[in-house]
This record gives C-alpha cells, structure tokens and sequence, in this order.
C-alpha cells in the first residue's frame, strides 16, 4: 500500500455539503503511512464546520474499510479557511484595501432598524467563532452608537504602532470601534463626508493583520455608511438580523437589496427575541405570528439562520460586558449562537469551495 493508494480510497469520501470528493476539495492536507499506522490530516474549511464529526468518522470508516486489517487509523482533523473573493462591484474604490488584505471573509451583521440585537449578534457571533479556534475581529460601524466598548467592557484607547491603529485584544478576538478612538459621552455629528471618511479610516489605518473572519456591527438603515461600504468593502455576505414582526422582516429584507444589488450576497436572517421561555414551565412562547414570517421567507428562499428568545441573561451580558457566549459557552442559548456561527462559516466556505471548483 502507497500513499497513492490511500488517497485513491479517499477520493470516495464525498464532502456532504458540497457534494464533491474531499480531494478534489483540497482537504486532505498530508498522508502518513508507518509501521501499523495510516495518518492522514484533514483540512476542515472552517473550524466552526457544522459536520466535522460526520467528516472525521466517514474518512475513518473508509479507511478502516480498506486498510483497517493491518493498520490503525489516526485522523487528524485541522482547518484552512478559505478566502472569498471579492465581491463589491464599487464604480470608483475610495478605500485602500491594504490592511484586510489579509483578511479571509468580511461579514456584516445588518437590520434596517435600530436596537433590534444587531450589536449583541455581532458580539456573540464573534465569540462563538474565536471559539471555534477561527481568527477573528470585530469592527464597529455604528458611528452614531458604538456599542461594542460597553458590551466587551473595553476601556482605553488602542495603541498606535508604526502609524496604524492596533485592535485592542480582548476574548481572543481583534476588536475596534469608533467608541474607543473619540471621547463616546457626548453626542458627534457625523456630516455625510465625514462618515464616509470615518468609514474609510476604521479599514485603511488599522492593523487588522491576519483573519479569518471579520465581523462588522453594521449601523442602521440603508444611508451613505450603508452605501460606502457596499461599494467599498469586499463583504463576503451579510447575516441579516430582525425581531419576529412580519413588517421588521419585510423591512430588514429591502434593506439587503442594497447590499445584494453590490454583489455582496445574504447569507441568511437571524429571527431575534423571537419567543421567550416561560421560567416556571420552560414553554416556548411565540408572541408573534411566526408561520407569517416563515412562508414569506420561505417564498423569498432566505434561509433562517436561528431563532434566539428574548432572555434576562442576553441583555445583562451586553450591559455588564460579558456576553453570553463567554460567560456562559453552555447555556442552551449559547449554543443557538454556536449553530448560526457555524452556519454562517459553513455557507461561505461552500460559496468559496464551489467558486473554486467552478460547481453550481
Ligand atoms: N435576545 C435578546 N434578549 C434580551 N435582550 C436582548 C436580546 N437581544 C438584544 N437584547 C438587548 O436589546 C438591546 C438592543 O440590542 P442591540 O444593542 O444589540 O441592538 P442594535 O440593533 O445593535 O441597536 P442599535 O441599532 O441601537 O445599534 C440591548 O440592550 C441588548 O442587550
Ligand atoms: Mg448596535
């Protein structure tokens, strides 16, 4: 038996959401054949992969099928995010891309309203993807309430090396936010220009280094920030986020159509304080129609990415600046955060891998 032949075997081991063999993937990163032993490293493309249980055991299997008489199997599974490509279709760049350069996927957490958990989504999805071991920053768009200081319970101002801006390290994530950079107790008046420059500033004089996701907290609306960055910015695809009122949804989903209409596709919406839970008999409460809002985006085919409930814990951790996945990683509600991470990882690692692989 060769190393050859061992990758042989592998190319029937089909990947179950791309639908392609793993080699031709790209996955299987090394083969090792000892004395008694096969060890063969595959390469998640995203740490957070929802089935990389059911990867793992599949290569084991196969191989144990095969070679499993006269050799122990070891799978080693690591990860290798993909870079998406760039998507903004900007008439005219006024951004230097420089420093995400290195940057693997750009993603915008969007509402068209104010105050319905896009900064509490931005935080929680972050966390849960450092997590997962993925390399990630955060950057807070939102110029007129940057909220992301208060919700990590950042205090100081970034330090500056070499001219540039250092994301301040904090839950083993890269953060930023206008929040940090100006005094954030009085109010700013942001003059269209000027947000477009603020804009231009929180990518071209940051540091944001080596990443493999970059979430960005948008602010509300569909205005000239919205617009900067669509034409701008290579965002990898956008989690949109609503609460359950069929009208938000409606609203929410317009919104996107800016963002769609750049080239930057929607990955999904997140439905929050969507139910609560009845603290004495743990019922699930949907105060809101939710079949209304399930057949409109079933008919617009946007996927629903979670449903998060309306619980004490959310709001005292964004308030005490502790977020509920970091204090709390095994709360149930934690782990609805951990699901929409790893949908969202996996949505763009297969957009990636099927680009690649010219596959519709
Ligand atoms: N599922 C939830 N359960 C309870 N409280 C929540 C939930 N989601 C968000 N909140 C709270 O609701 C408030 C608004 O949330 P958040 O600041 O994340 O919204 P936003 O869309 O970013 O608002 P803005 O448009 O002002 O930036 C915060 O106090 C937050 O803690
Ligand atoms: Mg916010």
């Amino acid at each position: 038996m060769t190393k050859e032949s061992v990758i042989e075997v592998l190319k029937t081991v089909i990947d179950p959401e791309v639908g392609v063999d793993i080699v031709r993937m790209g996955m299987v990163k090394n083969v090792e054949i000892s004395d008694g032993e096969i060890k063969c490293e595959i390469a998640l493309t995203t740490p957070a992969c929802p089935l990389a249980t059911e990867i793992k055991e599949n290569v084991k299997k196969t191989l144990e099928e095969n070679f499993g008489k006269e050799h122990k199997i070891n799978i080693v599974l690591v990860s290798d995010v993909r870079k998406s490509k760039e998507t903004t279709i900007g008439v005219q760049r006024i951004v230097n891309l420089d420093t995400i350069k290195n940057v693997k996927n750009i993603i915008g957490v969007y509402s068209c309203k104010g105050g319905v958990g896009k900064s509490t989504l931005s935080v929680n999805l972050a966390l849960a993807l450092a997590k997962a071991g993925a390399k990630v920053g955060l950057l807070d768009l939102d110029l007129h309430g940057p909220n992301i200081p208060l919700m990590l319970g950042i205090v100081g101002t970034p330090k500056i090396r070499d001219s540039k801006i250092q994301p301040v390290e904090v839950m083993g994530m890269k953060v930023l936010s206008i929040g940090l950079l100006i005094d954030n107790s009085s109010p700013v008046v942001w003059r269209g220009p000027i947000q477009t420059t603020a804009v231009k500033q929180l990518f071209e004089d940051v540091n944001w280094g080596d990443l493999d996701y970059l979430i960005l907290d948008l602010p509300p609306g569909s205005g000239d920030i919205q617009l900067t960055l669509a034409q701008n910015i290579p965002i990898s695809g956008i989690v949109a986020i609503s609460t359950p009122q069929l009208v938000a949804v409606v609203d929410t989903i317009k919104g996107i159509n800016l963002f769609e209409k750049m080239g930057t596709p929607n990955l999904g919406i997140v439905i929050n304080m969507a139910y609560y839970i009845c603290s004495h008999c743990r019922e699930k409460n949907y105060i809101f129609p939710k079949a209304d809002i399930d057949l409109y985006l079933k008919d617009k085919n946007i996927p629903i990415l979670g449903e998060i409930p309306i619980d004490p814990l959310i709001a005292q951790g964004s308030d005490q600046g502790k977020p509920i996945v970091y204090e709390y990683p095994e709360h149930e509600i934690s782990k609805i955060y951990q699901e929409i991470a790893s949908k969202v990882a996996s949505s763009l690692s297969v957009r990636t891998v099927k680009r690649e692989l010219n596959i519709k």
